[in-house]
């Protein structure tokens, strides 16, 4: 399986990035160059999140965090959001079957209570697969229904009532302490954050994580981006000069 990996050969297997996290953008406009309604540029998109969850994997990375629906998608069709739930459904259903086998883990950020319970309950099956497998193994995170601030007022609202049951004390906060409360616990934040289709923003992204991630931009959109693509994101990362605020030695 390894065969497959690195195509170009940009990539220097000893400094790979551990987390990668991708804004899964630019569906809609690449059904509309095709004619086609927005649902099929999610299809095809869903087949690229496919295909780059295994070749992130087979590479060698721990972690793959990818944006598949924000706290803002609500305000789009019912059709549209519609049926990006439904390839999730279907995407967890074959997850179901395979995670086991393939050993993959897989991960939920963001807030579930608005979600159908026909999925949350797959989500929960893929959360106990997940429990069961080894904390060594490759982990998808997926952010359903999820937003950077949204997540950072889970985590206060529940540190809060932690003090106010007398739990906690709000001396004891520190950025870790912190982080512990937020969806990606115990993950380290992204090395390297890629934004398809050609948008330079965040939309809401990981806002805590990023303090410290690269960032990748490029003007391929999603359903379109390959092995390659990553590739070159993955050489590019490893170009930069990460200094974290210190100077370079
Ligand atoms: C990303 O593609 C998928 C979601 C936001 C759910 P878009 O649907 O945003 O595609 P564009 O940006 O309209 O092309
Ligand atoms: C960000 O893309 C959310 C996902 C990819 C899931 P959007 O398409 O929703 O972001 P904006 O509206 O261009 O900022
Ligand atoms: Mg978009």
């Amino acid at each position: 399986m390894r065969g497959d990996q690195n195509k170009g050969g940009q990539v220097e297997q000893s400094r790979l990035p551990r987390h990668i996290a991708i804004i899964m953008d630019g569906n809609g406009r690449w059904a509309k160059q095709r004619g086609l309604p927005r649902t099929a540029g999610h299809k095809a998109g869903a087949e690229t999140f496919r295909r780059i969850a295994t070749y992130c994997k087979n590479l060698g990375l721990d972690y793959l965090t990818v944006y598949a629906f924000s706290t803002e998608n609500w305000k789009r069709s019912t059709e549209e959001v519609g049926a990006i739930m439904g390839l999730l459904k279907r995407y967890l259903l074959e997850a179901i079957d395979s995670m086991e086998r393939d050993n993959i883990r897989l991960r939920f950020f963001g807030d579930m209570t608005p979600i159908a319970p026909e999925l949350r309950a797959l989500a929960h099956t893929t959360d106990e697969i997940t429990d069961r497998l080894d904390p060594a193994d490759f982990q998808a995170n997926i952010c359903l229904n999820y937003g950077g601030r949204d997540e950072i007022l889970r985590a206060v609202r529940r540190f809060a009532a932690q003090c106010a049951a007398g739990e906690r004390k709000p001396e004891e906060l520190d950025e870790k302490l912190f982080s512990s409360y937020l969806d990606s616990a115990g993950i380290p934040d992204p090395d390297l954050i890629i934004r398809p289709s050609g948008e330079l923003r965040l939309s809401n992204f990981l806002l805590w994580q990023c303090a410290y991630s690269e960032f990748y931009y490029t003007d391929t959109l999603w359903p379109d981006f390959d092995e390659a693509e990553l590739d070159k994101a993955i050489a590019a990362y490893q170009h930069r000069d990460r200094r974290f605020g210190g100077v370079k030695k």
